[in-house]
């Protein structure tokens, strides 16, 4: 008995899968995430500083209003912003949780946004779940993969490739 009532509902979960992957729309979109770290135009604000005794900066909380761009130069087209909370949560390693909107504004996507949530290492590619959307990608599901290509005192510019799986 148990074992007929598991099959069907395994049949019920490979049919609603391969719904799923027969309605879903696969797209991939490439830009540059642009954060200025300090002066009168920057979209990072630390609202909480860490207050350890040691150099770790676990337990700081900031917001951000990143910049989304076709490119990776400052005047590069501005398509979106990335509106989130980052905060330390590695006690060793001081790795971040970040939870971000990416708000589309400009270009094919303007209207739409992704929620994209997960672990930030600083420094490596970084990879993060996508777990949302509105407009063209409600009910988004996939991955992002962002590479850092400028690292300064001033300013952080990452390359994104994201590939998202929605409704049409
Ligand atoms: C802030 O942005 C404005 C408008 O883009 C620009 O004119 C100004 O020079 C920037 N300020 C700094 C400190 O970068
Ligand atoms: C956090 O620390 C920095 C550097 O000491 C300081 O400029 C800033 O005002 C502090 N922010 C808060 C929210 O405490
Ligand atoms: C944009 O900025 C880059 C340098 O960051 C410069 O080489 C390029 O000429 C600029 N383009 C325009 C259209 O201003
Ligand atoms: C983006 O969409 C908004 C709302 O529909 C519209 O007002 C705006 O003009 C659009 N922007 C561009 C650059 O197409």
């Amino acid at each position: 008995m148990a074992c007929s009532i598991s099959q069907t509902v395994l049949f019920s979960v490979l049919l609603l899968l391969s719904l799923h992957e027969a309605c879903a729309k696969q797209t991939h979109l490439h830009f540059y995430f642009h954060e200025i770290l300090s002066g009168s135009n920057a979209t990072v604000m630390i609202v909480v500083n860490a207050s350890n005794s040691d150099s770790s900066t676990y337990g700081a909380i900031s917001v951000v209003d990143d910049m989304l761009r076709e490119g990776q130069d400052d005047n590069s087209t501005l398509i979106g912003r990335a509106q989130g909370l980052a905060a330390v949560v590695g006690k060793e390693d001081n790795s971040i949780l970040a939870m971000t909107n990416f708000v589309f504004t400009d270009g094919e996507y303007n209207g739409s946004s992704l929620a994209i949530y997960g672990r930030v290492v600083q420094g490596t590619t970084i990879e993060r779940p996508v777990i949302g959307g509105t407009g063209m990608f409600r009910i988004a599901t996939g991955y992002s993969l962002a590479t850092p290509v400028i690292s300064s005192d001033t300013k952080l510019v990452y390359e994104f490739n994201v590939y998202v799986w929605h409704m049409d």
